[in-house]
């Protein structure tokens, strides 16, 4: 079978296995163990704050919702470009999503949006319960005038920081900027532990609580006593072994995925009709994954045809996040604005960006690209790797 060149894939550092192996020796194979405790601090020692490890990010944004105390009848703001996984924690706990559009500059949350809605909700005396901020594919949202915004009016700020993780803003790491922050091991993330999450919070006691909570609330005691509702969310000595190992080579997986993006800009930068999603200023864009907008009058072919020009090459990309507003699932949820979402999302690609991603094989996706836009190879490894890298 031809191998394919995939769009973000789990890449190890080889200390994964000693740790795995310590799991194994030691039969600390279920959700308590020493390598959860381990991770955990290791983990909060680089955001500078208490973290709890689960199951997934899925699972800490539901339990970061839950410790702001979002329930019944409330409503919490969300970008509305973001993957599916931000909003459904918010129905999980009978609330409803209010969803907000992205700013051109970083694609995340608008904050001058953020003020308006707000405004109109505190007019009627009906703030949000909550307010996730997403930091989409690797850049973090313009966190100084969202979290003004929301402490004028008193509204905890989530960070969805699934994407982002080892990305700053203003020399902060993303995940230490909100009240709570839900961060992704999932299998395609900067780094995996194959399937978990972290939650990540400033608040000694929350971190406390979600862990019980994670744990099936069951209460410090000899019989199986429960009080309140519990998630089985904890992850896995086993799989925080993996996540041991692949911390150690977060900054290097950082400075790949950077290196990729650069040489794509470099090597499509003289194509008309393909610009790449912006670097704001403020901080440390990791490229988690490389994207781009097509202009199909000026590429020469819609997004969508690119899409599967790649993949008849064999080469993996994705449309950008399909906006939440846009979603059957969402139908009838206020949407404050949808414009820029939508055009991200009509226009929008991911290409191949994995931290493993070998030259050659980012070669032929440049290769793939230039072909598919009419414009002449030149020499596709002096195209993929320019002066300098
Ligand atoms: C923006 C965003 N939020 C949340 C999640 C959910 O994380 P997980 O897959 O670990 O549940 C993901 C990725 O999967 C994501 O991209």
């Amino acid at each position: 079978m031809k191998r394919r060149i995939l769009l973000s894939v789990p890449h190890m550092s080889g200390h994964e296995q000693r740790y795995i192996r310590e799991a194994f020796d030691s039969n600390w194979l279920s959700t308590v163990g020493p390598h959860i405790d381990a991770f955990e601090r290791e983990f909060a020692a680089r955001l500078g704050r208490p973290s709890v490890a689960l199951s997934s990010g899925t699972a800490a944004i539901h339990l970061g919702l839950r410790l702001l105390g979002v329930g019944p009848g409330d409503e919490v703001f969300c970008p509305t470009l973001t993957f599916v996984a931000t909003a459904n924690p918010i129905r999980y706990l009978g609330a409803e999503p209010v969803f907000l559009d992205s700013e051109r500059e970083t694609w995340n949350l608008d904050p001058s949006l953020l003020e308006a809605a707000l405004d109109d909700r505190a007019r009627r005396n009906r703030l949000p319960k909550a307010v996730i901020v997403v930091h989409l594919y690797g850049q973090c949202a313009d966190m100084a005038p969202i979290l003004a915004v929301c402490a004028r009016y008193g509204v905890p700020v989530l960070e969805d920081a699934a994407e982002a993780l080892g990305a700053t803003y203003r020399g902060q790491p993303a995940g230490a900027l909100g009240a709570l922050a839900a961060v992704s091991f999932n299998g395609n993330k900067i780094i995996t532990t194959s399937g978990g999450g972290m939650l990540v919070t400033a608040d000694a006691v929350l971190a406390d609580k979600a862990r019980y909570w994670a744990t099936q609330a069951r209460r410090p005691a000899l019989a199986y006593e429960h009080s309140e509702l519990g998630h089985n969310y904890r992850m896995s000595n086993v799989l925080a072994a993996i996540g041991r190992g692949q911390l150690h080579v977060l900054g290097e997986r950082v400075a790949a995925r950077r290196a990729i993006a650069a040489r794509y800009r470099e090597a499509l930068a003289d194509l008309d009709g393909i610009c790449f999603m912006p670097q704001a200023p403020h901080g440390l864009h990791t490229n988690w994954l490389s994207c781009c907008l097509i202009e199909p009058e000026r590429f020469g072919m819609s997004r969508d045809r690119l899409i599967e020009v790649l993949a008849e090459a064999g080469i993996e990309s994705r449309p950008v996040w399909k906006p939440m507003h846009c979603q059957e699932l969402f139908g009838h949820v206020e949407c404050w604005g949808g414009p820029v979402a939508e055009d991200l999302f009509r226009r929008g690609i991911c290409l191949p960006s994995s931290s493993s991603l070998t030259i050659e094989d980012q070669a032929a996706v440049i290769g793939v690209i230039r072909l598919a836009a009419g414009a002449p190879l030149k020499d596709l490894m002096e195209a993929a790797c320019p002066r300098g890298n």
